[in-house]
């Protein structure tokens, strides 16, 4: 009954009972991607619903507001490569359809990642055998979707927040040129799909100092790096605009593309020190620190609080649009963020443009009406 109802309203042969999000497939409907389709991609993370198209009001959606999306989960390494000699592509290879079907680019994440990685790597000791499964993985996983995929996000957070190398078992087995060979691979085995460094928190000057690091390595090596993605997990009332305007214009100096590609802003208290997306990190799940203030509604001042930043960040990527290529929202809709788990499991969060019921919020208003 409520698919049918979806249908109705997307088709316009009902209007009571629809949703805003419903309601706009016709011309006159505010629309991200078309808004802003001359500036840069404005994507979004998709989880396994999403792709196999479960729910008809976010599918919907999905193809009325975005062209762009990354899978949240499907193609990392603990799903796409469960042992050693054993691949999954089932959910990549339906992800790549999905994106064929309705004109949405895939960003692939991520093929070289600390976390998430299969069970069987804690077996291997030795670094002949890590150096192996490095290989086969990049090899195997970046060619198949080579031409099917429009990026790679190559290497995912190998830093520490003070820009040295974080101590994974990639820079432990292989040495700090690991994300180098990474590159290298990845180029190889996908020559027709666009090759990124992804992470948090590189905006903050000595992480920034340590990416650059990285892209300047990469180019000196002679191999190929066309991007840099800034995840932009960050918090209300507190997102760092300068470092972001500062961090945008450093790595378009090394002429490489920025992406801000995980984008959310939590409104809710941090119990974390610093704006930590590490998911290694979890605060107190009970007691005083739980900080779930708006469980039942979100009051109006944070809703504008949230417009507010948003517009301004907006404003930031259009002024360098030359520069920047896509902005991804780490989610669909504010029932489906991660945030809602992070740091502390089962809190109440509204850190995207739509809310639970996939309706706009005054936040997409905000983004939305720069472009009117
Ligand atoms: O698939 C299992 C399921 O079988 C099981 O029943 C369920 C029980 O908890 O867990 C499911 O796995 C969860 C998975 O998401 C899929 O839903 C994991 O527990 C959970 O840890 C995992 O969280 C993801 C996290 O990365 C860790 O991979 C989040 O959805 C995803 O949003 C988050 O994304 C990362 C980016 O990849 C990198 N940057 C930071 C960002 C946020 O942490």
């Amino acid at each position: 009954m409520k698919d049918f109802l979806a249908i109705l309203c997307v088709a316009g042969i009902v209007a009571s009972g629809c949703s805003s999000s419903q309601k706009s497939n016709s011309s006159s409907s505010p629309s991200l991607k078309d808004a802003y389709k001359n500036d840069f991609l404005i994507g979004t993370a998709l989880n396994n619903s999403h792709i196999l198209e479960r729910d008809s009001v976010a599918n919907n959606l999905i193809k009325q507001q975005f062209n762009a999306a990354t899978p949240e989960n499907i193609m990392k390494a603990e799903v796409i490569h469960p042992g050693w000699d054993t691949y999954n592509f089932d959910m990549a290879d339906k992800l790549v359809e999905y994106g064929k079907k309705n004109n949405i680019k895939i960003n692939a994440h991520t093929l070289i990642w600390h976390s998430q990685l299969p069970s069987f790597i804690r077996g291997i000791k030795s670094a002949d055998s890590i150096k192996t499964y490095f290989e086969n993985h990049i090899t195997t996983v970046a060619s198949r979707y080579d031409g099917k995929v429009y990026s790679w996000d190559v290497v995912n957070e190998a830093l520490n927040e003070d820009g040295t190398m974080r101590n994974s078992v990639f820079l432990q087995k292989l040495g700090p040129d690991y994300i180098v060979e990474a590159f290298r691979l990845a180029q190889k085995a996908a020559p027709n799909t666009l090759l990124y460094y992804n992470d948090y928190n590189i905006e903050s000057p000595k992480k920034r100092a340590g990416a650059l690091d990285i892209v300047k390595k990469i180019q000196a090596a002679g191999v190929r790096i066309d991007g840099v993605g800034i995840q932009g997990h960050w918090h209300l009332g507190t997102v760092p605009y300068q470092h972001i305007e500062e961090s945008i214009e450093a790595f378009g100096k090394l002429g490489v593309k920025v992406m801000f590609t995980e984008l959310d802003i939590s409104v809710l208290p941090n119990p974390l020190r610093g704006n930590v997306a590490d998911v290694g990190s979890r605060a107190d799940n009970n007691g005083a620190n739980r900080g779930n203030p708006y469980v039942s509604g979100v009051p109006d001042s944070v809703q504008n609080a949230l417009a507010a930043d948003y517009a301004k960040l907006f404003q930031l990527f259009l002024k360098h649009k030359d520069k920047v290529s896509r902005v991804t929202f780490w989610g669909v809709e504010d029932g489906g963020s991660w945030l809602n788990d992070f740091p502390v499991r089962g809190r109440t969060n509204y850190p995207l443009l739509f809310d639970r019921k996939f309706n706009r919020k005054p936040a997409f208003y905000s983004v939305y009406n720069l472009k009117k």
